[in-house]
């Protein structure tokens, strides 16, 4: 159960937790029209530090923007809101939803006029396949149902009504007792997880499929490709057909809540050793001492958040 956290960000102020409510006949709620983001922000040792919130601030008025949905607010402005509700939380470490959507006016599916409200909140949040995932993978498999197909639900965009897919594909996993679901796309090739993006690793080279093939353009996808690249492991962008998941070297998916965690098997078959391969590793290692502060953060992926107060002086 999600415990109440500091404020909440409503169109470029800070209201009470228990404030940021929304009428039940609200455009959103029966249509699905929202746009969103999910950011981490890591406790490094010079403070906490927003992980590449521009650019999820760059994807979600990208994703309203496919929607017709003005938001009437800046990169900058909505930067400035991921800081402003991580500094009013206290919290080290947390996960930040920004959400865009259209509210309280027309009941019809057009409603032009209605008032497109953006939101900011955060919480605390742990590991999202758990510990253990990072360390020594997930038991995954193919899911029955398709990823959204390409002109039926734009999958650019991050939309709530996305997540109606997402939910088939991880509910069907959880039920059949798999961590995740990987969904394929509409050619039946491989498009990404419920909610991560997926990396093969066959003869040390790197691949991952290409935006065309249903994913969502992942911030920690392109946060691996770049360390990669740094690495020197060679990255294609290409189609991949389901049976190279069972013959891979080594599989893993890439997201803000997953971050980098191995996959261990695929429909029950072992990928590669049936652990964490080096390569992921690698990666792994790489991708948590930039987060964390302890490597160079060389691509410059982290804005500190500065204390709330100065505090009261003492003693006077
Ligand atoms: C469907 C889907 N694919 C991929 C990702 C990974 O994207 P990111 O690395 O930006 O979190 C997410 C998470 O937002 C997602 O929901």
């Amino acid at each position: 159960m999600l415990k109440a956290t500091g404020k909440i960000w409503h169109n470029g102020k800070l209201i009470p937790w228990d404030d940021a409510k929304i009428h039940v006949l609200s455009h959103v709620v029966s249509y699905g029209s929202s746009v969103f983001e999910g950011v981490r922000v890591y406790e490094t040792e010079h403070g906490s530090a927003i992980f590449r919130g521009a650019d999820h601030a760059r994807r979600l008025l990208d994703s309203a923007k496919i929607y017709r949905m003005d938001a009437r607010l800046s990169l900058a402005e909505l930067s400035k809101g991921m800081t402003d509700v991580v500094r009013e939380s206290g919290l080290a470490s947390c996960y930040i939803r920004p959400i865009v959507l259209r509210g309280y006016g027309d009941v019809g599916v057009l409603a032009r006029d209605n008032p497109i409200d953006t939101y900011i909140a955060c919480w605390e949040w742990g590991k999202y396949l758990g510990e253990e995932a990072l360390a020594h993978g997930v038991d995954v498999c193919i899911s029955s149902w398709t990823r959204i197909a390409p002109n039926t639900l734009p999958a650019l965009a991050k939309a709530g009504a996305n997540y109606m897919n997402s939910q088939l594909i991880r509910m069907e996993a959880d039920v059949n007792g798999y961590a995740e679901g990987i969904a394929l796309d509409d050619a039946g090739y491989v498009s990404e997880g419920s909610g991560e993006n997926i990396f093969v690793i066959r003869d040390g080279k790197l691949l991952t499929p290409p935006i065309g093939a249903s994913v969502l353009p992942g911030i920690t996808r392109d946060s691996v490709v770049k360390i990669a690249g740094q690495l020197g492991i060679p990255v294609v962008e290409t189609i991949i057909p389901r049976e190279l998941l069972y013959i891979a070297d080594e599989v893993f998916f890439s997201g803000t809540a997953a971050e980098v965690t191995p996959i261990r098997s695929v429909d029950r078959i072992t990928v590669g050793g049936g652990r964490r391969g080096p390569i992921t590793e690698r990666i792994q290692k790489r991708f948590f001492d930039i987060v964390s502060g302890k490597a160079k953060d060389e691509f410059g992926w982290l804005t500190l958040v500065s204390p709330v107060k100065t505090p009261e002086p003492v003693g006077v």
